[in-house]
This record gives structure tokens, C-alpha cells and sequence, in this order.
């Protein structure tokens, strides 16, 4: 039946096909195909399409071929079910109907089902295919075998067609895998090692489908061919920042048992987006079709980035992601997943061409429309002093248009105002009319655009360079293994970071917009911003700004850096309130290093803050000289206090250094400090008390065991700490309970242990001094960075 089918075909194909590419085909023979998952989902989409154009195109060219579609069910349950595939396949608007009807009755005579599970079917399926080339009296050229199954499956697969299904010494073995390889770097060199014992580095195909869009598949040969352009501006002195984005409108339900395990940044950034950047940058090979030199220069790229860490990225997770999860993990209610569904990476290539150059690197799922795209951004050195609207005055910018958005079609856009580009192409054509439609906030006619002439689907692209043994159009191990080195580090370090909840579509407005800040990336929008059902609080609206409630009181939670925002901005509305009321705002400062990074904020962000007005109490002190490193006081004067313009008589250090000792009972300190406040603050009652609590629970210097009620009415008093410098001075809960506003600030992974005890435990002053915190008319607020919440 080959024979026959094959001469007839011989006969048809004459007539059409593309001969471009057999000029590069090797030796002619017989092809096997078999796809492993060949009645899957991708093999349904994607793949048997693709193996059908290659087929058109490769029909006259000396091949023949034959296809089998396998998987884990028996041949006569699957066999329909491959057949109904088969039928839908198509032809392209260049072959007449019927042409293409006598093609496809081939192609579905060319393809049979066989079930794939055990090495007896693959050792079947190795002799059916010799037995059919000896008795049509074929050549082999070759076996491809497309493993569209979960990654999981590989190695065992790849030891089997090793042991049963190479071909005889002179015919090609390619094996083609599917992401993900690997889930961090480890597990990718699992994986790479476990498949080097059954293939060789040439025989692997890792497809990564970015790597077949036709305008991906364009960018080094468009640097190329605008070399001379672009080599003097493409560098950090030119080119103001380089975006790689991938939008994505949908969500990922139905696929969540596979997403919630990897999330976006390995999902999309490690893999589609690493390879467009590599692209971008990479050293221009002297030949494009030299596989060694291009996969050696996009190492090279791959090997000088600088490292990423938790400041070089933001994540982001759609709102309805957590119920999605909880429905289809089988989760509870409170089930918590950390799994981003956005995230914004700042990258940099530490080289003298891009150093200091801004590579953005973005996707999510659930934004406001579909869109991918890579924006070289240039400096613009000319300043417009009338009309903004000249050609010169715009943005230079040269946009590699993978589809969809506003244009709707894939395209390369360069600025009029840089320079007219050759045509990348001879497929390829300029698009000279526009629909009045604008890209970036720009009209489309302030670009010179080119587009393909006929759109191709990227996994027909690839299918054919497999067919051609085309290598760099694939990942190798090594650049595999290079680009796990990159994000892995960061992977780990966002491990346990709570993904900053965005409502989904036009709704996120600018909660994902992004502040570059030199080699540190940040959300822009400091609000913090959590959905309510996320924490377990009340809401109105299902988003809004912090909220949440601990220990029966009001939660604000965030990152840290969010938190510690917040909180500044809390006290400084609390001292303008009481400063308006009463001309004085009186505020009292724990010690630690918890509220360090809460004084920074004050003194590099709150300009306005009226220290005139203010006074400074502490809360506690340690029984040391204010020389020392250890005293609290010290770290106030270091951080806050120097900094800025607070009369020195609205400072209210503990006396712990009287008659030339410290901390002595006789010596009356505590009474001096409570007079002192009797005095001056209005009953006793500060506006605004800062706390903290330690790992046992201790907050001020009240310690677990400290028999806070024999303290009596005392509004100061000297404690004991079990660790040193163990005499301190403290304020007590009768002071501390009449403060109008208290905040309790706790931050970091190492009070997560605490937090969750304390959110279990009943009111114990005794054991636990922090619950002893109930302001008697004021309120309390806990302000518990994710690090402390989530753990
Ligand atoms: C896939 C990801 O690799 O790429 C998907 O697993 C993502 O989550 C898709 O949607 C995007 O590809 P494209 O071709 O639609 O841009």
C-alpha cells in the first residue's frame, strides 16, 4: 500500500508543495512519525496540522512517510477517536480543494493508531515499520518521535524507543519534547541526565513553540539585515529599556493541577520570554543556520546576566485564582496558594554593551487583553519645544509584534523617525494601509511596519525544522540548564511571598503598574492592596484596601516594604488629627530593629510630617549608657531623630543613667518618666504608642512570668528581661491600654511560628504580655507584614 501511495502522490505533488525546503533535506527515504499523546490535546490543536503541512510540502521532495498516533488505550477504543483528528485537518489557501481532498485521503490512509505502554508495543511498533520498508523496499531516512505526554513520562519513554526503536546506522532518530523540562534547576538536571542515557544531545528536540512565531523566528535576521542601523544604537547608551511582554486575558481553570505547581515565572518568563530576550541581545552569529554558533551565543547571553533576586520582581494572582484552586485541588476554604498568576522581572545583562539596560520581562494571565510583544524603547535626545507631534519629537522605538492586541496580526514595527527597514523577508511584505488604530499610545502610521505575507502556525514552523534537523530552533541542555540557573535562585526566594491579588481584567487599572528603581523593580502603586476574603475579613466590595482581623482587632497586611508604607502613613494622619485637635501630637517609639525601616520611611519620604508639634516617648529602654549600640534610645537618636527637625526639648529619653548608675530602684527613673508624662501628655493618654512583640511574646519591655499586675498603678516601671542586657525600664498596660491609637508592628518569616500560636491563644497576659494590649477606649491595629502571616 506505501508504494502505491506513494507514486500516486509523486504523481499529484508535482504539481505544488514547497520547494524551498527540500533543497536543504537530507539524504531522501522513508519517514516514521510517531506521536506519543497522539490524540491529546496538543496533537488535537496543533500537532497533527503540522505534520500534515510538512507532509504537503514534503511530498515531493523523495520522502515518504508514515504516521502513527500512540497512547495508553487500546487500539480499537483510540483508533476513531484519531480518525475524527485526522479528518479536521487542512490545507492552506494555496492548494486547490482538490488537491487538497487527495492529500488528506493519503495522509489519513498514512496514519494508524497503536497503543504505546509497554516496551513490547514499542518493540512491536519498531518491527512493524522495518517489515513495511523491507516490504516496500524503502530507504529509511529517519524516526521522529513527538512525546506530547506529561513530562513525568519522559525518561521511561526515551529508554524504551532507545532500547527497542532506533533505526539502522545511517537513518536519523529525533526525539521531541515538550515543556516543562524541569521544575528548578535540580530537577532539570535530573531530567537532562536521565535522558542522556537513553539520547544523545543531537538526537533531542526541545521545542519551546515561542521559538516558531514567525516574527520570533525574525528577530536575528532582522538584526542582521539592519546591522549597520543598528549596531552603532544597540547598546545601554542608546536604547532606553527593553519589554518583553506576554498578556494573557484568560485564566487558567481546567489546568490547575498542572499550573498551581509551576505559576507564571516558570510557566512563561523561564522559558518563551528567557528565549526572546536571548534573542534580542545575543551576539550576531556569522551564520544563522550555524545551530553550535547560535545556541553559543545565546549561552553566552544566558551565562552574563546579572543574578535575580526578590527586589528584581513583582507577582501578581487574579482574585478568583484561590476558589479555582480550592475547586479543583479539592481544598478547603482556607487553603492559601502562593502560586503567581503575574510577574514583572527586571533583568540586566552585566556586559560593557547592556550593562545598566532595563530588560522587562512581563506576563499574566486575567489583564485587560491579549497581547505579545518585545519593545526595544530608545532615548530620545530631542527636545520639541512646540510641536509635540513632529515626527522626531515621538518615542523611537522598534516593536517585534508576536500577534494579537491592537494590530491583530504579527508584524515588525520600527519608528519612522529611526530608520526604514529592509524587508526581513522575501515572504514577508511592507503594510502601507492603516487602519486607523493606535499601538503604545501612538498612531500606526508613525511606524514602518512589515508582516508575513500568509501566517503560519508555530508548531507547523517547528515541525518542519525537526524535519530539517534545524537545531537552533530548539533548546539545547545546556542553554536549558543556564536559563534554570538564572530564575531557579529566584524561584526560590519568592517561594514563600504572598502574590500581590489583582481583580482581573480592566478592573486592575494600575494595581500591576511597575516602578523601575536602578537594579530594583517594585509595584508603583504603594496602597496595599489584598482582597478581604483572602484573610478572612468583611468586605464590601471584595477589594479594597487592607483589612482583615487578628486577635478580634484590625489586621493591615502586606509585604513588608508596603506595610512599613502604610504604617508611616497611618501615624502621619494621626499627628495631623491630633495636632489640629490639640496643637500636639504624642507619639511613644518601641526599640529594635523592627521599626528601623519604618524611621527610614519617615525621614526620606514624609517631608511634611510635623515634627515641630511632636512628641518623641519611648516605650522602653534597655539599662545601658545612650552610647551604647544596645540602647534604644541610641537607635532612635541614629535613625529618626537626627534626621529630622524635632525640637530637642520634644524629646523624651528613659532616664536609665541617673547619679552615675543604671536603672537603680532608689534612684527613681520610672517615677521621674511617668511624672514627666503625667505632666505633659493630656490624661496620660498618648495619641499614637508603637509596639512590637518578641519571639516569647514580650511586648515593650514586659517579659513573659514579669507578674504584670504586681506592677499596681505604676505607669513606668523597671523589668527584667531573661535575655541582656536584662534590666530594662518600660511603659506598663496602664499607660499603654490608654493610648488613643496602639499599633502592634511584626514583621519576618522568624515571627510566623508566633503569629500563628498568638492567633490561638486566649488573652494571658501573664504568659503571653502581648495580649495584655486592649486599649481601654483607643484601638488597636496589628500591622503583620505576609512574611510574618504566611510563613
Ligand atoms: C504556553 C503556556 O506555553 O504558552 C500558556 O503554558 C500560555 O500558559 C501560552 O498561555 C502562550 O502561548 P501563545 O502562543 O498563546 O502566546
Amino acid at each position: 500500500m506505501f508504494l502505491t501511495v506513494f507514486f500516486l502522490l509523486v504523481a499529484l505533488c508535482t504539481q505544488g508543495g514547497n520547494g524551498k525546503e527540500s533543497e536543504e533535506a537530507q539524504r531522501p527515504g522513508h519517514v516514521s512519525v510517531v506521536i506519543v499523546g497522539g490524540t491529546g490535546d496538543l496533537a488535537k490543536k496543533y500537532l497533527w496540522q503540522g505534520f500534515f503541512q510538512l507532509y504537503i510540502n514534503q511530498v515531493s521532495s523523495g520522502n515518504t512517510f508514515s504516521f502513527y498516533g500512540g497512547g495508553q488505550s487500546p487500539t480499537e477504543k483510540a483508533t476513531p477517536v484519531l480518525f475524527e483528528i485526522l479528518k479536521a485537518v487542512s490545507c492552506s489557501k494555496d492548494v486547490s480543494q482538490e488537491r487538497c481532498a487527495l492529500l488528506k485521503d493519503q495522509f489519513l490512509r498514512l496514519a494508524q493508531y497503536r497503543q504505546l505502554k509497554s516496551l513490547e508495543d514499542y518493540q512491536d511498533l519498531a518491527k512493524h515499520i522495518e517489515q513495511q520498508l523491507q516490504e516496500e523496499g524503502m530507504t529509511e531516512a529517519g524516526r521522529l518521535f513527538y512525546l506530547s505526554v506529561p513530562a513525568f513520562a519522559y525518561a521511561d519513554i526515551a529508554e524504551k524507543i532507545n532500547s527497542s526503536c532506533r533505526p539502522k546506522s545511517g537513518a536519523w532518530l529525533r526525539v521531541v519534547l515538550e515543556k516543562p523540562f524541569g521544575h528548578d534547576y535540580r530537577s532539570a538536571q535530573v531530567l537532562a541526565s536521565q535522558l542522556r542515557s537513553s539520547l544523545t544531545e543531537e538526537e533531542m528536540y526541545r521545542i519551546d513553540h515561542y521559538l516558531g512565531k514567525q516574527v520570533v523566528s525574525k528577530i536575528l535576521p532582522f538584526r542582521i539585515q539592519n546591522k549597520n542601523l543598528l549596531d552603532p544604537i544597540w547598546n545601554k547608551h542608546h536604547i532606553e529599556r527593553v519589554e518583553i511582554v506576554l498578556k494573557e486575558t484568560l485564566d487558567v481553570k481546567g489546568r490547575i493541577a498542572f499550573y498551581d505547581q509551576y505559576g507564571v515565572i516558570r510557566d512563561v518568563l523561564q522559558n518563551h520570554l528567557t528565549e526572546v530576550m536571548t534573542l534580542l541581545t545575543m551576539r550576531l552569529p556569522k551564520n544563522v543556520s550555524r545551530s553550535e554558533e547560535v545556541l553559543g551565543n545565546k549561552l553566552q547571553i544566558l551565562s552574563s546576566m546579572l543574578p535575580l533576586g526578590k527586589n528584581q520582581a513583582v507577582i501578581g494572582q487574579y482574585q478568583t485564582y484561590k476558589a479555582e484552586v480550592q475547586q479543583e485541588l479539592n481544598k478547603t476554604k482556607d487553603h492559601v496558594s502562593h502560586t503567581p498568576t503575574f510577574a514583572a522581572v527586571l533583568a540586566q545583562i552585566d556586559d560593557a554593551q547592556y550593562e545598566g539596560m532595563p530588560i522587562l520581562l512581563i506576563s499574566g494571565k486575567m489583564l485587560d487583553e491579549r497581547v505579545g510583544y518585545a519593545r526595544i524603547l530608545f532615548k530620545n535626545d530631542i527636545f520639541c519645544v512646540q510641536n509635540h507631534n513632529n515626527v522626531h519629537c515621538k518615542p523611537k522605538q522598534i516593536v517585534f509584534y508576536f500577534g494579537h492586541g491592537s494590530l491583530q496580526y504579527p508584524a515588525i514595527l520600527v519608528s519612522k523617525n529611526l530608520f526604514k527597514p529592509a524587508l526581513v523577508d522575501s515572504e514577508w511584505k511592507e503594510v502601507t494601509e492603516h487602519k486607523d488604530i493606535n499601538v503604545f499610545g501612538l498612531p500606526i502610521s508613525d511606524f514602518y511596519i512589515q508582516t508575513p505575507m500568509e501566517q503560519k502556525e508555530a508548531y507547523a514552523e517547528l515541525i518542519s525544522h525537526i524535519f530539517f534537523g534545524r537545531k537552533n530552533s530548539f533548546i539545547s541542555t545546556e542553554n536549558l540548564l543556564a536559563s534554570w540557573d538564572l530564575w531557579t535562585p529566584l524561584l526560590s526566594s519568592l517561594a514563600s511571598t504572598f502574590p500581590r491579588i489583582y481583580p482581573g481584567g480592566a478592573d486592575n487599572a494600575d494595581v500591576l503598574d511597575i516602578h523601575l528603581k536602578g537594579k530594583d523593580i517594585s509595584y508603583n502603586n504603594e496602597v496595599v492592596i489584598i482582597s478581604t476574603d483572602q484573610l478572612g475579613g468583611t468586605s464590601t466590595n471584595g477589594f479594597q484596601v487592607m483589612q482583615g482581623k487578628f486577635r478580634s482587632s484590625e489586621m493591615v497586611s502586606a509585604w513588608a516594604e508596603q506595610l512599613v508604607d502604610k504604617l508611616a502613613a497611618d501615624i502621619q494622619e494621626a499627628a495631623e488629627a491630633a495636632i489640629y485637635e490639640g496643637g500636639v501630637f504624642h507619639l511613644a517609639l518601641s526599640g529594635g530593629s523592627t521599626p528601623l525601616a519604618l524611621f527610614h520611611r519617615l525621614v526620606d519620604h514624609h517631608f511634611t510630617f510635623p515634627w515641630r508639634n511632636t512628641h518623641v516617648w519611648m516605650v522602653d529602654e534597655r539599662c545601658v549608657l545612650p552610647t551604647e549600640l544596645e540602647s534604644n534610645f541610641r537607635s532612635l537618636h541614629d535613625h529618626l531623630l537626627q534626621h529630622v527637625r524635632i525640637p530637642y526639648y520634644n524629646i523624651h529619653p528613659m532616664p536609665v543613667h541617673l547619679n552615675q548608675r543604671l536603672c537603680v530602684e532608689e534612684d527613681g527613673g520610672a517615677q521621674m518618666y511617668e511624672k514627666q508624662l503625667i505632666k505633659l501628655v493630656n490624661s496620660s493618654s498618648f495619641h499614637f504608642v508603637l509596639l512590637g512583640v518578641g519571639y516569647d511574646g514580650h511586648t515593650a519591655s514586659l517579659f513573659p512570668g514579669g507578674k504584670v499586675d504586681e506592677l499596681g498603678d505604676s505607669l513606668v516601671a523597671l523589668t527584667e528581661s531573661p535575655s541582656k542586657p536584662h534590666q530594662r525600664m518600660s511603659l506598663t498596660f496602664n499607660v499603654i491600654n490608654r493610648a488613643r491609637k496602639v499599633a502592634l508592628l511584626v514583621m519576618g518569616k522568624g515571627k510566623h511560628e508566633l503569629i500563628t500560636q498568638l492567633s490561638r491563644v486566649k488573652d494571658n497576659p501573664d504568659k503571653w504580655p502581648v495580649t495584655g494590649v486592649k486599649p481601654t477606649n483607643g484601638n488597636l491595629v496589628w500591622y503583620i507584614d505576609y512574611d510574618a502571616l504566611l510563613g
